[in-house]
């Protein structure tokens, strides 16, 4: 039996590498993305190494680029959020992941993947889902639906009864869970358990505090291209490398902090804190370019089926034909948004100040009020007033009848 894990090389995944080898007897393939999450990721080989994994069964892979690229920048193309604020920054790693690890696992011939995600969240559904999309007849490991540890001190004396190091914080353990890409960062459980109490301020790993942000506003400006960020003030960039940087401006003016009660798919409530510095500013700025460049009906429509889309990324159906047939539509949409977009970022708040397209759809002479050398007849307004009031006259007509 061979199976293809993703690990991290913190403490959950090296105990469920642990299991795996002693419950399984499972010959154990490592896999282990770089998303960005600013980690260094040479001591996740040197831990699998110690734990026994032939060097050729040791995966190491950047996907950053692939992750803005073909992922986070699809998404944004639809100004996606999940019930109104979460910019679903881990949602939208997670079928990358699973895809990559698919791919090993077909590399290296093994019959079976496993992921560290707990069986009371949205995780082990994404991850599931993406195998079960990209091969049917995959066999999965869920560690944490599985062993029969009772909590976390069970857990931990089997951690120490292997040899497995448990780095600790001062507080002797991780105060919360964390999970980070070059998107975002989020923290969950233990002591953000309590939605009525405030995030303690070391929850917050990306961001300065907005309060402590400097008094004076920075200005940017991003150029967009088919609804692509392609460059950062003036200087082309790729996908990757420009979201790292957007985050060093969102870090530097407290932007993109989030403090959310959201509802999983499993069916319960949980609370979150998020960090999406250079997303929540890319948000922005591709909504003030898609104001310029957007028709009504397109941006419209776009905006009643974002929900549907996000709900789709959330819930873990990535590969699904119908987030891919709301993708083929989203795309169509973002032919023509072209141009740059000014922006301040000034104490946690993103402003747009300017935005120009060489395929705007703005016409000032139609939309002035001084001299608009005929461009627009106001006594056409009558007319279409008049008609589109009908329904409303008759109605009103009825109701007076009613009451004498
Ligand atoms: N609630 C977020 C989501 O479902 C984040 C989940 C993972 N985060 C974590 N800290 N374990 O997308
Ligand atoms: C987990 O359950 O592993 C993290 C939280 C989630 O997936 O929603």
């Amino acid at each position: 039996k061979k199976v293809v894990l993703a690990y991290s090389g913190g403490l959950d995944t090296s105990i469920i590498l642990k299991w795996l080898q002693t419950t399984y007897g499972a010959e154990v393939v490592t896999f282990t993305a770089d998303l960005g999450q600013g980690e260094e990721l040479g001591p996740a080989r040197e831990k699998a190494l110690r734990a026994g994994i032939k060097p050729e069964n040791i995966f190491i892979d950047d996907l950053r680029e692939e992750f803005v690229r073909d992922f986070v920048y699809p998404m944004f193309r639809a100004n996606t959020v999940y019930e109104g604020q979460y910019l679903l920054g881990t949602s939208i790693a997670r079928p990358l992941i699973a895809k990559r690890q698919i791919e090993i696992a077909h590399q290296v011939g093994a019959d079976a993947v496993c992921h560290g995600a707990t069986g009371k969240g949205n995780d082990q559904v994404r991850f599931e889902l993406g195998y079960y999309a990209l091969d049917p007849s995959i066999k999965i490991i869920a560690p944490w639906r599985e062993w029969t540890f009772k909590g976390r001190d069970e857990l931990l004396n089997f951690a120490r009864d292997n040899q497995i190091t448990i780095t600790k914080d001062k507080e002797g353990e991780a105060p919360f869970s964390v999970d980070a890409n070059l998107l975002h960062s989020s923290s969950e459980g233990k002591v953000l358990e309590d939605p009525a109490k405030e995030a303690p301020p070391i929850v917050y790993q990306r961001t300065i505090s907005p309060m402590e942000a400097p008094d004076k506003p920075t200005e940017i400006s991003i150029g967009f291209k088919r609804g692509d960020a392609v460059s950062l003030n003036g200087k082309a960039m790729s996908p990757a490398t420009l979201l790292a940087e957007l985050n060093k401006y969102g870090h530097d003016n407290g932007i993109g902090r989030l403090d959310l009660v959201e509802n999983r798919f499993v069916g319960m409530k949980s609370r979150g804190v998020y960090e999406t510095p250079g997303g929540t500013i890319l948000l922005q700025a591709h909504r003030a370019i898609e104001s310029i460049t957007l028709d009504r009906g397109a941006a419209h429509l776009k905006d009643e089926l974002m929900p549907r889309y996000a709900e789709l990324i959330y819930n873990g159906f990535w590969f699904s034909p119908e987030r891919e047939m709301l993708q083929a539509l989203i795309d169509k949409s973002q032919e023509m948004v072209e141009g740059t977009v000014r922006l301040k970022l000034y104490k946690g708040n993103v402003i747009v100040t300017g935005r120009e397209s060489p395929a705007s759809l703005y016409s000032s002479t139609l939309v002035t009020f001084e001299d608009d050398k005929g461009a627009y007849d106001q006594k056409d307004a009558e007319g279409f007033i008049k008609l589109n009031a009908l329904r409303l006259r008759t109605l009103g007509q009825r109701k007076r009848t009613l009451k004498d």
